[in-house]
């Protein structure tokens, strides 16, 4: 038997997704595994995301040749190890309830006779992807995203090297702020999960970890920035998510707008913060938003092999015609999860367990 795979990314970027893409095409034309597969693949990669999918005119030469391409070994042979998504991406619902382009995108898949789709891609567009698969699309998925907010999986792709990046980042911020004993607010993403600030703050030893989990409130940030001034450390950093608020506030947003699928742009909570300590505790404070650096840079050897389980995984499951489910790490082991579950909740810090919401730093630190 023959099968057309497609595979493209959606949503963000992250490092990490060009190691499944590779691995999904490795998989996939790896002779060997023909016999006990039974199947023969052939792989196509959809430039851009749904938007490829739906500009694509399958009927003109043109109009092929930008959005979809043919993958081969030699030509993915080096992609592990760049970060960012070599096929493109975009942020286009095509489930928008102000403009849903779903029928182009059911109409090229077949005009392109592909058997089968893998979506890398957070929860959003996994949510796109399942509504496709109940419109009758042979789909898997495989789950990144930096804020490792997606449930039923242990790790999601990108987030390793977004810790990593965050990190670096904070090795570099505290030799300036040792030096002049100042405090440094440091804003990283997370939009709902704290993921990123409590992994970070854990990896640098940050004095406060403020998260969407919890709401924090402002005067005792500044209280226990002055209690550690009184104990005679030189410096401080703050390590904020852009989606924590101050208890009785709202989130901060970046600018006005939401994407096509309703998220808010966020960000500038920690000048908010850097400000109001300044006035609070008369320290010198500096504020740094890390922003997309976390998203860039080269995968990490943990997001390079996870991106290879990933793949493989992902090429397994439609040998397997396990559809409709989504890649995912339990337990130090890859396994499959139904897409359906797998959105029915956001995987957030467990605030109980994982958080102390006297001190705002995570729970196993006593210093
Ligand atoms: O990948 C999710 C995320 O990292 C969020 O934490 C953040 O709010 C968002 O991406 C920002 O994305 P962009 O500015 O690229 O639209």
């Amino acid at each position: 038997m023959k099968m057309k795979i497609g595979v493209l990314s959606a949503g963000r970027d992250c490092a990490g997704i060009n190691a499944a893409l590779q691995w999904v095409v490795y998989s996939a034309l790896d002779k060997d595994l023909v016999p006990m597969r039974g199947v023969m693949f052939e792989v196509w990669g959809i430039i851009d995301g749904w938007r490829g999918l739906i500009e694509i005119k399958p009927d003109k030469k043109e109009g092929m040749k930008r959005l979809v391409m043919p993958l081969d070994m030699d030509l993915v042979r080096t992609w592990d190890r760049s970060g960012g998504t070599r096929l493109g991406t975009s942020l286009v619902n095509p489930f928008d309830p102000k403009k849903d382009q779903s029928e182009a995108i059911l109409e090229n898949i077949k005009k392109l006779h592909l058997d089968a789709l893998v979506v890398v891609s957070g929860i959003d567009n996994l949510g796109v992807a399942y509504k496709l698969f109940r419109e009758g699309v042979k789909v898997v998925g495989i789950p990144k995203t930096i804020d490792k907010d997606l449930s039923e999986t242990e790790y999601t792709l990108g987030f390793d090297s977004a810790v990593n990046s965050i990190t670096q980042d904070i090795d570099r911020i505290r030799i300036t702020a040792g030096s002049h004993s100042r405090i440094f607010v440091v804003e990283t993403m997370g939009r709902k999960a704290g993921w990123l600030a409590l992994e970070g703050g854990e990896a640098t030893g940050a004095a406060i970890i403020l998260i969407p989990e919890h709401d924090f409130v402002m005067e005792r940030v500044a209280e226990l920035l002055l209690n550690r001034k009184k104990a005679g450390h030189r410096y401080s950093i703050v390590l904020v998510s852009e989606g924590a608020k101050p208890r009785g506030m709202d989130m901060v947003l970046e600018r006005r707008g939401q994407d096509g699928f309703g998220n808010y742009y966020l960000g500038g909570i920690g000048g908010f913060i850097a400000e109001q300590i300044e006035k609070m505790t008369e320290m010198e404070v500096r504020y740094v938003a890390l922003r997309h650096l976390q998203r860039g840079g080269a995968p990490t050897a943990y997001d390079r092999r996870m991106g290879r389980k990933f793949g493989i995984g992902a090429v397994d499951m439609i040998a397997n015609e396990d559809f409709g489910r989504m890649v995912a790490w339990k337990q130090g082991e890859v396994t499959t999860v139904p897409l359906k579950k797998a959105l029915e909740r956001l995987n957030l810090v467990d605030v109980e367990k994982l958080y102390n919401t006297k001190d705002y730093r995570s729970r196993d630190q006593t210093l």
